[in-house]
């Protein structure tokens, strides 16, 4: 049976079906985003970036604010501690061509927390409502929040509701909630009823809910049981770009389709291909050997192929994973 969405509406920007290929370090750079897109990701964000890292020129810079010709609407996320850098960084990113500014206030890293940046603004309701405020007076385009229930049990909810209420009242677009709190990181379930009542609470506010999204079903279930705007998926769309494609079969009433062995190799090499051409052969499989691991899930021997794509040292090891296992 055919499911019917409501598109997500982010200031102009109109998402459908109304889904994010979420923030994820190490993961949503520009090649990773061009192949969820060719499979039908609406909306890309950016791994987080530092505000300082956007403000040195470089290399480095250059590579993270790389936006492909097919890479719109795009959020670039920024993360860091001070008002006045996280607005140039904004500011940046609108002068780089991005569709929307999304701030950290949720990275659960304990580097990032000893420096006070990403779930740290949690504990400090007032200075992440000063980079709020700093950051949508920067750019001339929406801004959205990204952030966690709370920083932890204890703290309770009340930093949340007060930097939801201010990020609203100073003009963010929209928030994305990871309903976890920053102390439980990745564990437990994410707290589908707590994004009910932030729905609830703002109801004429876009929300994004995120957290435990791991198929098309899960989509569709998350909108109806949240009643969110949108919904984001993360480590679900980790070496299964297919999730998006598969999301549009689902919708539509469709089986959703899976792809066969010829079809992963494809998207692996052009992956792949993308990667090299951003960080270079050494790097560049380096980097591709985490997402080999994942791949491997979809792979009739998924062990074998996981501990091939592990040994994967240097570029030529690569092609030869792919020319033993996915020959079909
Ligand atoms: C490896 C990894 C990297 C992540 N990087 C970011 C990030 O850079 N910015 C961000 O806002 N969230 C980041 N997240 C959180 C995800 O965007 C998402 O909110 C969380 O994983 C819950 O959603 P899921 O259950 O769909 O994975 C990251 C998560 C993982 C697992």
């Amino acid at each position: 049976m055919a499911e019917e969405l409501k598109p997500l509406r982010i200031g102009e920007l109109v998402v459908r079906p109304p889904v994010v290929l979420a923030a994820l370090a190490g993961y949503t750079d520009l090649a990773y985003r061009t192949v969820c897109r060719e499979l039908g990701a609406p909306f890309c964000s950016t791994e987080m970036m530092l505000d300082r890292q956007l403000l040195l020129p470089g290399k480095l810079r250059r590579r993270l604010v790389r936006i492909g010709q097919d890479d719109h609407p795009i959020a670039g996320q920024i993360i860091g501690s001070d008002p006045g850098t996280m607005a140039a960084a904004a500011a940046e990113l609108c002068r780089s061509g991005f569709d929307v500014i999304d701030v950290n206030l949720a990275c659960p890293a304990r580097k990032v927390l000893r420096r006070r940046r990403g779930g740290y603004l949690l504990r400090v309701p007032e200075l992440a409502l000063r980079i709020i405020q700093a950051v949508v007076a920067a750019a001339d385009r929406p801004v959205t929040v990204k952030l966690r229930t709370g920083f932890d049990a204890a703290g309770g909810e009340t930093a949340f509701w007060r930097i939801a209420e201010g990020a609203f009242e100073a003009g963010v677009a929209a928030l994305c909630v990871h309903a976890r709190t920053v102390e439980q990181r990745y564990t437990g379930r994410a707290d589908w009823g707590f994004l009910a009542r932030v729905k609830a609470h703002f109801a004429t506010g876009c929300i994004i809910g995120s957290g435990d999204v791991d198929g098309p079903a899960k989509v569709v279930e998350m909108v109806r049981r949240t009643g969110a705007d949108g919904v984001a998926i993360a480590r679900a769309a980790i070496g299964n770009p297919w999730i998006f494609r598969q999301l549009e079969d689902y919708l539509a009433g469709r089986p959703p389709r899976r792809p066969d062995l010829a079809e992963q190799r494809r998207v692996l090499e052009r992956h792949y291909a993308l990667t090299v051409q951003l960080y270079g052969p050494r790097r560049g499989s380096n980097r591709m050997r985490k997402f080999g691991i994942k791949y491997a899930k979809l792979h009739p021997a998924p062990k074998k192929v996981r501990a091939a794509f592990v040994n994967v040292t240097h570029p030529g090891q690569w092609q030869r994973v792919l020319e033993t296992f996915y020959d079909g």
